[in-house]
């Protein structure tokens, strides 16, 4: 696997039994399906795709497989082979050009059926592959998650280990000492099935939150919610709105249900509510704000969210996923859940991930107004929260202390990663989360590969489009000196 993306191309082949519209287009689907399949290929790595068949094949263009396969977006191109005498007869190939990570050596080519006689070399190395039955088109758009490298995969990678992870915006300070202590109490009770309805969560939760207890919708994690607001509402042809660089599970969602992304840039590193809310048409059907966006940490105030909301109309869902909620200190930050109780087509996202510390449980919750749960609950897994999230979450959300000392810890390395960002001359985010997003305005990729020699593992802003950029979750103080330091020699 290279570190830089480079063109390659994948070549393929198959034949056809006829000359016949629907097996030209099929034979192409299943070649196209393949050479993605085997290369781990989504649609937007392919530069473009050019069949060529032979002078016995005229019935039709082989680019209606492609599309067929997922190639909506991808130019496609077809033209007839010169003739040869002897050649195999009614015979579709293909060349796709990649730009990929991919070393020369790890491109599959894929030779099928009586095709495998052109390349037997090729063709021996394609079928040692297994081949997958038809799936999904529209899963192809999906990229698989990249989350920040785990500590252990850096200790078995270079031999370290003194590692601090400064990737996932976790709390730094560890999980709430209270959730803990009630967790050693838990454990005799894992042969039962958890409350699929949690209950004593959802009773404790809606009387902080001011709302009706079926106004939470629990997920195994935020990430799960996000999924079912996919589920409850999205359609082929809806379209999903947001601004980028943003949370990747918002597209997740959208292309796991077949509807359509529709993306705006982010205005000063937050969420450009007034375009947003002149992108508004009638195939619109989910908008998702991210406030504080990640990766950015910006923020968009109660005044820019009251104006946006008087714009949007009513076949609209809106949903704000605050997972960093308890980090912001602005005083203007929206009240979003205000909207909530006034029964507006809005739904607040919120996690126990980050300030509660309790990312390893996977536990984060919706809440909507009435009407909006009440769909919402029909697509919820019956166990979906384990017990253990459940137990954990009800004492952390009474840990007080853990929070406030949390946030106060963020407030102080949050000042000092901005102090010595400035004295390195790295432009940042001001941010109201427990990360920072900077500039270094060069290729990050060798900074980080540095800082990851070092056992600092930070998040590579290429992730997220933004290739000259670093992420790096605020630590403690005495993690934020050692980034500083490993960040220094780096540069
Ligand atoms: C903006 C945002 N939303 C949601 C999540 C998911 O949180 P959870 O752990 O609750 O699934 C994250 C996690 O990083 C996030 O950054």
């Amino acid at each position: 696997m290279l570190s830089f993306p480079v063109t390659r191309g994948v070549r393929g082949a198959i034949t056809v039994e006829h000359n016949t519209e629907t097996a030209i287009t099929e034979a192409a689907c299943q070649l196209t399906r393949t050479m993605m399949a085997r290369n781990q290929v989504m649609p937007n790595e392919i530069a473009c795709l050019i069949f060529t068949v032979t002078a016995d094949l005229d019935a039709a263009f082989p680019a209606a497989g492609a599309r067929k396969a997922g190639l909506t977006q991808t130019p496609l191109l077809c033209t007839n082979e010169i003739p040869v005498p002897d050649s195999l007869p009614r015979c579709i190939r293909a060349l796709m050009l990649l730009s990929t990570n991919l070393g020369l050596s790890d491109i599959h080519h894929v030779y099928l059926g009586d095709a495998a006689s052109l390349r037997p070399d090729w063709a021996g190395q394609a079928d040692a592959t297994p081949m997958s039955p038809p799936f999904r088109s529209t899963i192809l758009d999906i990229a698989p998650y990249q989350p920040g490298k785990p500590i252990s995969e850096l200790q078995r990678e270079k031999g370290l280990t003194d590692i601090i992870k400064m990737a996932s915006n976790e709390n730094p300070l560890g999980p709430s000492p209270k959730a803990v202590e009630a967790l050693h109490g838990a454990l005799d009770s894992l042969h039962i099935y958890p409350d699929g309805n949690c209950f004593e969560l959802r009773r404790a939760l809606a009387e902080r939150l001011q709302v009706n207890e079926m106004q939470l919708i629990f997920g195994n994690g935020s990430d799960e919610v996000i999924k079912m607001l996919g589920l409850t509402f999205l359609e082929p042809g809806d379209e999903v709105l947001f601004c980028e660089p943003t949370f990747s599970e918002y597209a997740y969602a959208t292309n796991l249900m077949g509807a359509s992304t529709r993306v705006l840039p982010l205005r000063d590193h937050a969420y450009d509510l007034e375009a947003m809310a002149s992108a508004i048409n009638p195939s619109t059907k989910l908008i998702f704000i991210c406030n504080p966006n990640n990766p950015t940490g910006a923020y968009v105030n109660q005044q820019a969210v009251d104006a946006f909301l008087d714009e949007v109309p009513d076949h609209v869902l809106v949903v704000f996923d605050e997972a960093y909620y308890e980090y912001v200190t602005a005083e203007d930050f929206a009240d979003s859940l205000s909207y909530v109780r006034d029964d507006r087509n809005v739904v607040v996202l919120r996690t126990f991930s980050k300030i509660y510390g309790l990312a390893g449980l996977r536990i984060g919750y919706g809440v909507a107004p009435p009407h909006i749960a009440e769909l919402m609950h029909r697509v919820r897994e019956p166990f979906n929260v384990n017990a253990v999230a459940q137990i954990g979450a009800l004492a952390a959300l009474d840990d007080v202390e853990h929070v406030s000392h949390s946030r106060d810890s963020n407030v102080a390395g949050k000042e000092f990663l901005y102090r010595e960002l400035s004295r390195l001359g790295l432009a940042y985010v001001p941010t109201e989360t427990n990360f920072i997003f900077f500039d270094l305005g060069r290729d990050s990729g060798p900074v980080f590969a540095r800082l990851l020699d070092d056992g600092v593992i930070t998040r590579m802003g290429g992730v997220f489009g933004c290739p000259t950029w670093l992420r790096v979750t605020i630590g403690t103080a005495k993690e934020n000196r050692r980034f500083i330091n490993s960040l220094e020699k780096a540069l």
